[in-house]
């Protein structure tokens, strides 16, 4: 199977400080891989030189085969890479369908003169990708504001979705959510994943990262220094390569002390604080 994306050497510089630095990475269709790394590692500047907001300074990006070079967030959106970022961009004071639609919007001609929205469209529209995504709301017709942090979650993945997502990029989509939206989050990732469309998260919740996805990529100071398929990996092992205790496969970067890595460790501790295995990913 070929990767949809590829990055190869990517680097790029804020001044004199390398953020991402010579970063390997593929993703496949309909994969699910988790970006991980401690803070600055440099996993959200990474996905903005895919999402476009940021242009490398070294390295190539191929996209479904071809070299590509996505100049502005615009062009990536055009062909299909979606990204989503914790503030989700949602218009709290419109409705579900209208954020669907937002910037988008469809018009129609009334009276053969002036052209207005078509909302008819846009509320049938938004129906069909809800329900492909099979995602539940109170109705299409309620603003944003009165949802709850699951339910916009799922608008705005269905946002990409409806506009041909071939790729969704996720950071951190479920820091902000409770127990039971975390866990319709991750299932509609597994619903995208099953539609062949991959999803490359990145969340400090190692536990929903286990549950979700199947191979994992670990970033330190800007490098990557491990990639691991979860079914073969423990989070004990994780956190000792994104805290530096477990010196990473590619590159010499320098441990962290012994006392940096206890607190990271605790930041990074999986919900239950076990050895945590996934039953999804076992066998
Ligand atoms: N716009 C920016 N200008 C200057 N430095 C930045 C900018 N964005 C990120 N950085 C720096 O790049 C490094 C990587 O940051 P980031 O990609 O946000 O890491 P992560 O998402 O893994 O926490 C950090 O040292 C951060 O301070
Ligand atoms: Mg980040």
């Amino acid at each position: 199977m070929k990767p949809l994306l590829e990055v190869r050497n990517i680097t790029k510089r804020f001044g004199g400080l390398t953020a991402v630095d010579n970063m390997d990475m593929k993703i496949f269709p309909g994969e699910v891989v988790g970006l991980l790394g401690d803070n600055g590692a440099g996993k959200s500047t990474l996905i903005k030189v895919i999402s476009g907001v940021y242009r490398a300074n070294k390295g190539k990006i191929f996209f479904a085969g071809k070299e590509t070079r996505i100049d502005n967030p615009m062009h990536a959106l055009k062909i299909g890479i979606e990204t989503i970022y914790q503030d989700l961009a949602l218009a709290e004071n419109l409705n579900v369908y209208s954020n669907i639609f937002l910037g988008r919007e469809k018009l129609k001609r009334f009276l053969g003169l002036i052209k207005i929205l078509d909302h008819d469209y846009m509320l049938a529209e938004s129906r069909k990708v809800l329900d492909q995504l099979e995602i539940e709301v109170p109705s299409l017709k309620k603003q944003i504001r009165t949802l709850s942090g699951g339910q916009r979650q799922a608008v705005a993945i269905s946002r990409s979705i409806y506009w041909d997502a071939k790729l969704l990029i996720m950071d951190e989509p479920t820091a902000a959510l409770g127990v039971v939206e975390q866990k319709n989050v991750l299932n509609l990732i597994k619903t995208l994943s099953s539609q062949d469309i991959p999803v490359l998260i990145i969340s400090h919740q190692l536990h929903d990262v286990f549950s979700v996805a199947s191979r994992l990529v670990i970033m330190r100071r800007g490098k990557k220094i491990a990639e691991r398929m979860t079914k073969e990996t423990t989070t004990d092992e994780i956190v000792g390569l994104i805290v530096g205790s477990i010196p990473g496969d590619y590159h010499d970067v320098n441990t962290d002390t012994a006392k940096g890595s206890d607190v990271n460790r605790r930041h990074f501790a999986s919900k239950s604080g076990k050895n945590h295995r996934p039953k999804q990913n076992q066998g």
